[in-house]
């Protein structure tokens, strides 16, 4: 039996949030790639590197994170002594699970002169062993200001890395694991939407491979896509990324006319996070009611992958250089 099914019937979902909301003082915070109906409750939709702030930032007591599990560790990294739940245990990333930490640590160790940029989508752990977090929104203020001379390993994205090394001209070892929902996007499909759609911009998300990228008149973080979204001269905007991003575009410029990019079946279904979609408004009713399923982070562990998050906070907010990078963990 799921979950949802073992709900009382007539249980009121919407009313029983904003209840237990109150009641636990919480917070719900939202990822763009959320269901719309979990965007329109929460009380914050944004990217992962506005999520991360505002987690930082929070004086709930209890933070119901609608996005995916590396997002709600890092909430709870950031924030230890909240409770932090997460609607759908199981919601993982394919870029976490291509980078498993072991095999991490061992290209670190054969690779000492390099420091280790890795982007937030990924484990606790990997965290733990990296010197600088980077989200996509932040990577590019990040990196200038990593002197030209540092070396650079940079996980898990092998796709972000390339867009990133290609637009520094800096060389990066790269690993090799991808985003299957932005992996599924079709060049060929995108040509033939463009051609239906003349004149019309392509948005997309660093994620993409090289030959979205090519054809792309915006490249940035989902809150980057959505400012352009809101700015760009025009009426049709073809977007390149996880398409529950547009329900905030609609929302916002109901006028202007959004367009997936398709998958090879020239359909865009392939193009829905899977992993993001494990997330129901039963199941975040649940969580608020169980306090369950929650995150727990071992202490040490956490305050290793405290370091390269705080990394990130504060160079992404200014130009503090990297500082004294001491040994990763
Ligand atoms: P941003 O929201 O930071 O652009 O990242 C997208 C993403 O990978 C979510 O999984
Ligand atoms: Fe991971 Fe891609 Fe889903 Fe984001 S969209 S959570 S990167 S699988």
């Amino acid at each position: 039996m799921s979950i949802e099914s073992a709900l009382p019937t007539g249980t009121d979902v919407l009313g029983e949030i904003d209840r237990l909301k109150r009641e636990r003082n919480a917070v719900i915070l939202a990822h763009y790639y959320q269901k719309p109906q979990i965007q329109d409750i929460a009380d914050f939709v944004g990217d992962s590197l506005e999520l991360s702030r505002k987690a930082a930032e929070t004086d709930a007591e209890v933070i119901a994170f609608c996005g995916v599990k590396f997002m709600a560790d890092t909430a709870k990294i950031l924030s230890p002594d909240k409770i932090v739940v997460l609607p759908d245990i199981d919601a993982g990333c394919s870029l976490e699970d291509s980078c498993p930490p072991e095999k991490f640590k061992a290209f670190r160790e054969a690779h000492p002169d390099h420091i280790a940029l890795t982007y937030i989508n990924c484990s606790t752990e990997v965290k733990a062993l990296s010197d600088v977090i980077v989200t996509s929104s932040s990577a590019e203020t990040i990196i200038s200001q990593i002197p030209e001379s540092q070396k650079i390993i940079f996980g898990p994205d092998r796709h972000l890395g390339g867009y990133l090394s290609r637009k520094f001209g800096r060389e990066m070892l790269l690993w090799p694991g991808v985003c299957i929902v932005h992996e599924a996007f079709s060049e060929t499909e995108l040509l033939k939407l463009k051609a239906q759609h003349p004149g019309a911009p392509v948005a997309a998300h660093p994620e993409c491979p090289p030959a979205i990228i090519d054809h792309a008149d915006y490249v940035g973080s989902t809150s980057g896509i959505l400012q352009f979204a809101k700015t760009f001269d025009g009426d049709t905007l073809i977007v390149a990324t996880e398409p529950h991003i547009m329900h905030q575009m609609a929302l916002a410029i109901p006028e202007k006319r959004f367009i997936g990019a398709p998958g090879a079946d020239g359909n865009c279904n392939c193009n829905i996070c899977p992993y993001m979609a494990l997330n129901t408004l039963e199941k975040l009713y649940i969580a608020l009611r169980d306090l369950e399923p929650r995150i727990e982070i071992e202490e040490g562990l956490r305050l290793a992958a405290r370091r390269s998050l705080d990394r990130m906070l504060e160079m992404a907010s200014g130009t503090v250089g990297l500082g004294d990078l001491g040994p990763a963990a």
